[in-house]
């Protein structure tokens, strides 16, 4: 069996070179935007969303050509995601990647630019994508918008940004995750199922509900951590969630209850994988990963 390490290297070294060759030059103008571009989604990202994406296409036998541009469509669109959240307007972050955040080693302005900019690159690396017929585009632009647009990603913002200094209920908490990272990661998973072909709902739902178990899991943990953590070694500010008054699973139901929470949503996405007759193999040492890891 690989070990997760090796599974990390190959799938985000394989996106990290899709990227660079994605994004517009530093010297074609205007060139301190793209330059600002390359320096937002070029970083030191863990790369999870494209991984998951490429480890679900080979659970099903997709060759990994067909999910480039898909796999930097997903970390395109969560790269500003991060440059956003990270303006002073929602959570005032210096720190991102471990180098300063994109507003801070430019501007303001720039940082908003890049994000609009990044976020239309994705959604041309899916409408240019011709690995996959113009029926499979077509889906995936629809569920990637879907997913990043007012009722996924940026609708999960919204409700975060609504909730500050407030105390939620457990369920308003898992709702709010489930959006604004859950919905993302669902996509990277969903994507994959699309250009696999595989067209039967079953397994469509499977891949679906395992996705959603992960998502929810992932945001848990990046709570936990935000506690737990050091700012070294996450490469953004610990303690942060606390600073600027965020209702987080943590805040609301403990450590130790979320620790739980993550044990049993693994749980339930192997039991999700299980009724699916694929090698998911790299796909539950990801999962195992995402409670675990350290930053
Ligand atoms: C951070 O995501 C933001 C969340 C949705 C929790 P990651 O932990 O995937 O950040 P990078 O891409 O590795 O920097
Ligand atoms: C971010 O959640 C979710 C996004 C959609 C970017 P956080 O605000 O907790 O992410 P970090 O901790 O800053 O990476
Ligand atoms: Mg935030
Ligand atoms: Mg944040
Ligand atoms: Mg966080």
């Amino acid at each position: 069996m690989r070990k997760i390490e090796e599974i990390l290297d190959q799938y985000a070294g394989r996106v990290n070179r899709q990227l660079e060759v994605c994004l517009p030059d530093e010297s074609s103008p205007p060139e301190t935007l793209h330059q600002a571009m390359r320096y937002a989604v070029l970083g030191n990202g863990k790369r999870i969303r494209p991984v998951l994406l490429y480890a679900t296409g080979e659970a099903l036998g997709v060759p990994s050509e067909r999910l480039d541009n898909p796999a930097c469509a997903v970390e395109l669109i969560h790269s500003y995601s991060l440059v956003h959240d990270d303006l002073p307007a929602m959570d005032d972050d210096d720190l991102r990647r471990g180098r300063p955040t994109c507003h801070k080693a430019f501007d303001e302005a720039t940082a908003i630019l890049v994000g609009d900019a990044v976020q239309a690159l994705a959604f041309s690396m899916l409408a240019n994508d011709q690995a996959n017929s113009p029926e499979q585009r077509n889906t995936m632009i629809q569920l990637l918008a879907e997913c990043t647009g007012s009722q996924g990603m940026v609708g999960g913002q919204a409700i975060d940004l609504a909730s500050v200094d407030r105390q939620l209920s457990r369920q308003e908490v898992e709702h709010m995750h489930r959006l604004k990272t859950g919905a993302l990661i669902k996509a990277s998973v969903l994507l994959a199922v699309i250009a696999s072909g595989a067209d039967d709902p079953d397994t469509h739902n499977h891949f679906a509900r395992f996705a959603e178990c992960i998502g929810l899991m992932f945001q848990i943990r990046d709570d936990i951590l935000d506690i737990q953590s050091n700012t070294e070694t996450l490469g953004k500010p610990q303690g942060s969630d606390e600073a600027q008054k965020k209702p987080t699973y943590p805040s609301i139901i403990g450590i130790e209850e979320s620790e739980s929470a993550c044990r049993k949503l693994l749980e339930q996405a192997c039991l999700e994988m299980e009724s699916v007759n694929v090698r998911w193999d790299t796909l539950k040492l990801i999962s195992q990963y995402i409670v675990t890891r350290a930053s």
